[in-house]
């Protein structure tokens, strides 16, 4: 398998950040060169799902704007290309945010309306008093597809200023705060159980279901002024920092140093948080002291030291030494790129 990558040179630094951080930038751009030349094949990334082809698109829009290229503009021309029938059937109501994301974040407001507008379906108050359903089937509402309205609703505000979008966040959050989706270890579990009583399902607590509303929450602050939306972003990172680190490194629950559990779906979750962590604190202009951001840059460290193989490629596994099990595929390296492209956005 590592025979197959092309390692490629470095490209120009970008002047537009202080010294520290340059490296976390310079890293980036190496890990998207590598990335596409890789695996973005014929304007896609194979059998990869479409929601991994839209955060890649995500991370890699926001390298364009960090080092001052724009190398990656077209990705999401034809990442989706395979997908659409997929994605537009209605089917995967979080699959269509991160769609959505990708494509406000790429400039395509009617794009990303399409494809909110179709998560906006699954609103519904009739099981468990609100929020949104995961799928078609109508039966489970769970974390990922709610905490992501939160932002997309947020992000949407944000371009339109158009007030129904604000409403819907706080909707969505009021919701989401009153439901008993949050474990008592502060992160939030899968999904609530569809038995009737919307109990905590003890699913399990991914790192993405962590940051996917932070972006939101920022936003909730930046235009209501909401203190408390600033205290329950830091509590939330507080319990991933408390709960989900091994030695200072995030840990996916499904890996270890000797074995890997994760699907390309799990190793693409914790460049989400990281960089969805980089998007809150970028929105909302609220660390504690350097923590967060400390935490970010802490995160892409490991992932120089211990994820490492061929120069420029990286492995899922960022808290320790490869025991024998990490795997380098196209979300593992989406992953890295997404947490280094944070760890560049924090001042050094
Ligand atoms: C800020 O972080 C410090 C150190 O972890 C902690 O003691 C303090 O409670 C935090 N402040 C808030 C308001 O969360």
């Amino acid at each position: 398998m590592l025979s197959t990558f092309a390692s490629l040179a470095l490209l120009a630094s970008s002047p537009l950040v202080s010294a520290t951080c340059q490296k976390y930038v310079d890293a980036a751009v190496t890990a998207a060169a590598n990335l596409q030349a890789t695996y973005f094949v014929g304007g896609s990334y194979g059998s990869q799902q479409p929601w991994i082809n839209a955060v890649g698109s995500f991370h890699l829009t926001e390298l364009d704007t960090l080092a001052g290229i724009s190398t990656y503009a077209g990705v999401i021309d034809t990442t989706f290309n395979p997908w659409f029938g997929q994605l537009d059937n209605g089917d995967s109501f979080d699959d269509v945010q991160w769609v959505s994301i990708a494509y406000l974040r790429a400039g395509n407001l009617a794009q990303a309306q399409k494809y909110y507008d179709i998560a906006s379906t699954a609103v519904s108050t009739d099981y468990c008093g609100g929020g949104l359903f995961w799928n078609g089937n109508h039966d489970y509402k769970n974390a990922i597809t709610n905490e992501l309205y939160i932002t997309t609703s947020g992000y949407m505000y944000d371009v339109t200023k158009n007030g129904q979008y604000l409403t819907n966040l706080q909707n969505t959050w009021n919701w989401l705060k009153a439901s008993k989706m949050m474990g008592s270890n502060g992160l939030y579990n899968d999904g609530l159980s569809n038995d009737g009583k919307c109990n905590n399902n003890g699913g399990t607590q991914w790192t993405y279901n962590q940051g996917a509303l932070l972006p939101g929450l920022a936003y909730l602050y930046k235009y209501t002024g909401d203190e408390s939306a600033i205290q329950s972003a830091w509590a939330i990172m507080d319990a991933v920092i408390m709960g989900m680190t091994v030695n200072g490194g995030l840990r996916e629950s499904c890996e270890s140093t000797t074995a890997n559990f994760c699907n390309a779906d799990q190793q693409t979750f914790k460049g989400i948080l990281v960089h969805y962590m980089s998007w809150f604190l970028s929105v909302s202009g609220r660390d504690n002291g350097s923590k967060y951001s400390g935490f970010i840059m802490a995160q892409a460290d490991k992932i120089l030291q211990f994820s490492t193989g061929p120069p420029g490629f990286y492995s899922n596994l960022w808290y320790d030494a490869n025991g024998g099990a990490a795997t380098w595929t196209a979300s593992s390296q989406a992953s890295a790129l997404g947490a280094l492209v944070a760890a560049g956005q924090q001042n050094c």
